[in-house]
Parts: C-alpha cells; sequence; structure tokens
C-alpha cells in the first residue's frame, strides 16, 4: 500500500502565506513548503512553525525555500506572491506587477508540479486567477481563485454581529469578482436555513452588504501597512482541505466561466464542489433579475482589467 501525505506550497512567505501554511500544518492537512524570494525567510519561518509541532503536536513538516523548483511533487500549489495594498489603493492598482510575479511563479508550476491543483490568492485576484491559469496552459479544474470564501466569511461575520448569534449557524454566499462589486447575496445566506431576508430589515441588510464589499479596505486602513491575513489565510485552508481530504464542500470560488451564468471566457466567483480533482462542478443559482444584473456588472468590471492586463502583458 502506497501512503501518501498530501504536499502543500505556498508561493509568497509573507503575512497570507505564512498564516496559510500554519494552518495547514496545525490541521495536519500535509507537509508544507514556503517557497520565497527572499532569501532565508521562508527557512526561518518554517523551521519556527515545525518547532511548533511538539507544543502543538501536529505531524506534518513545514520547509522553507528559496527554490522554485521544489515545488515539485506538490498536490496543491498557493500562490500569494505580490505587493499588497497600501490604504487608498484598489486591488486593480497592483495589476502590472503582480501579474508579472504570477507569470513567473506559473511557469515554476508548470515546469516542476504539472499536476498540481492550484489556488491563486494574489491580488488582483480575478485577473491573476485569468493571468495564472493562461499560463499554466492546466485545464480549468485545476486553476481557481481563493476569494468567495473570504468575502461570505466577512458576511457572516456582519450578520452574526447584527443579530447577535453564532457564526456557526450562517451559512453566507458572495458571487462575482473580489472588488467593489462583488455581489452579496441576502436570499442565499441563511442562518439555520432561515434567508437573513426574513430576519433583517433591508436597512441593515444593505449596510451589511455594503460593509461586505469594502471589508477588505476596511482592514486595509486599519493596518496601514499591509492587507488581511488572518480571513483570508483561514478562507485559503477552507478550500485545500476540501480538496485534500476530497470533502467536496460547495464554496464560492474564482472560477472560469464557460457560459455558466450567461457569461464565456470569464474569471468570477460562483459556488463550487471542491475535491480530489479541484473544481468537481460550478453551481448555476437562479438569479432574480436584480442579482443577476449586479452579477453583470461585477463581470464587467473584471472583464476590464483582463482585457487590460492582456494588452499590459501582450497575452
Ligand atoms: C482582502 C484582500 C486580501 O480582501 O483582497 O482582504
Amino acid at each position: 500500500m502506497a501512503f501518501h501525505r498530501p504536499k502543500i506550497s505556498v508561493f509568497g512567505a509573507g503575512f497570507v502565506g505564512a498564516t496559510v501554511a500554519q494552518r495547514c500544518a496545525d490541521r495536519e492537512l500535509g507537509d508544507v513548503l514556503l517557497i520565497d524570494i527572499v532569501e532565508d525567510m521562508p527557512q526561518g519561518k518554517g523551521l519556527d512553525m515545525f518547532e511548533s509541532s511538539p507544543v502543538e503536536r501536529f505531524d506534518a513538516r513545514v520547509n522553507g525555500s528559496n527554490k522554485p523548483a521544489d515545488v515539485a511533487g506538490s498536490d496543491v500549489v498557493v500562490v500569494t506572491s505580490g505587493i499588497a495594498r497600501k490604504p487608498g489603493m484598489s486591488r486593480d492598482d497592483l495589476l502590472t506587477t503582480n501579474a508579472k510575479i504570477v507569470q513567473s511563479v506559473a511557469d515554476s508550476i508548470r515546469e516542476h508540479a504539472p499536476n498540481a491543483i492550484v489556488i491563486m490568492v494574489t491580488n488582483p485576484l480575478d485577473v491573476m486567477s485569468w493571468v495564472a491559469h493562461k499560463r499554466l496552459g492546466f485545464p480549468k479544474n485545476r486553476v481557481m481563485g481563493m476569494a468567495g470564501v473570504l468575502d461570505s466569511a466577512r458576511m457572516a461575520s456582519f450578520v452574526a454581529m447584527e443579530l447577535n448569534c453564532s457564526v456557526k449557524d450562517i451559512s453566507p454566499m458572495v458571487l462575482g469578482g473580489h472588488g467593489d462589486t462583488m455581489v452579496p447575496l441576502p436570499r442565499y445566506t441563511t442562518v439555520s436555513g432561515i434567508p437573513i431576508t426574513d430576519l433583517l430589515p433591508a436597512d441593515r441588510i444593505e449596510a451589511i452588504n455594503d460593509r461586505t464589499r469594502k471589508g477588505g479596505a476596511e482592514i486595509v486602513a486599519l493596518l496601514k501597512t499591509g492587507s488581511a491575513y488572518y480571513a483570508p489565510g483561514s478562507s485559503v485552508v477552507a478550500m485545500v482541505e476540501s480538496i485534500v481530504k476530497d470533502q467536496r464542500r460547495i464554496l464560492p470560488t474564482c472560477a472560469l466561466l464557460e457560459g455558466e451564468y450567461g457569461l464565456k471566457d470569464t474569471w468570477q466567483g460562483v459556488p463550487c464542489m471542491l475535491g480530489k480533482n479541484g473544481i468537481e462542478k460550478i453551481y448555476e443559482l437562479k438569479l432574480n433579475d436584480a442579482e443577476q444584473k449586479l452579477l453583470a456588472t461585477s463581470n464587467e468590471h473584471v472583464a476590464g482589467a483582463i482585457r487590460q492586463a492582456a494588452q499590459l502583458l501582450g497575452m
């Protein structure tokens, strides 16, 4: 019998990457490798995390490396490399710099880990997922972006604050791009099966939607020197776990759409079943006219940014 502990590699050992690595190791999802260009830093963080394992009592190796080729043999690769937002910047402001970084990371993954499932985290997320997928040439089920789990987690947090109830019973849903035009869906956001539209007045729901859409900027404004990482890290790990354990959870995921929701050749956050093959299935929710319009607006924004990236990068 061949035993196999999954190998999870994380490009970028900054705050998001390190948080992903730590939580993957804590939960024993597999052995973890942190890869970064900064000399010795990923090795230091990896060793420090591994040295926590006798105390935390988890069995997972955590290593660091400066060599992209060490991604070889990975089952899942998480890409967080790139610069983060400063106060006042939009995610799109990061486009050119991060696209070049993502292209070079994608080249390493294609060469050394051609069978991996890739989860993009670098912003602007939807465009970087497009860049990575194009450059990797992997089948669409093996390339995805993390945004919807985070945006929904923020929505669930705000619902819990508003209702003063447990977060555990909240099942949130946010579709669309990871930007100011994302589409929180109150009709599909439930507390123990009860839609929040039955629990809260319209103006409170709109306030929750608005805070959700600006959730990333709220943290950037508070931190001043970077963007969020605890909730983004947890959100990536939920996706990694569903894949490496073949849990087949249905999580909002940034995916290549080829006709779903009436959208083609574009990347949008939609509910996806995540399992051992990556995206096992995309679910189409029945949207009303207003919701469909919001998704179309979100997609116009993403499609525009993809066109801009295509021009800038000559892709
Ligand atoms: C956020 C950044 C990471 O939403 O996009 O916090």
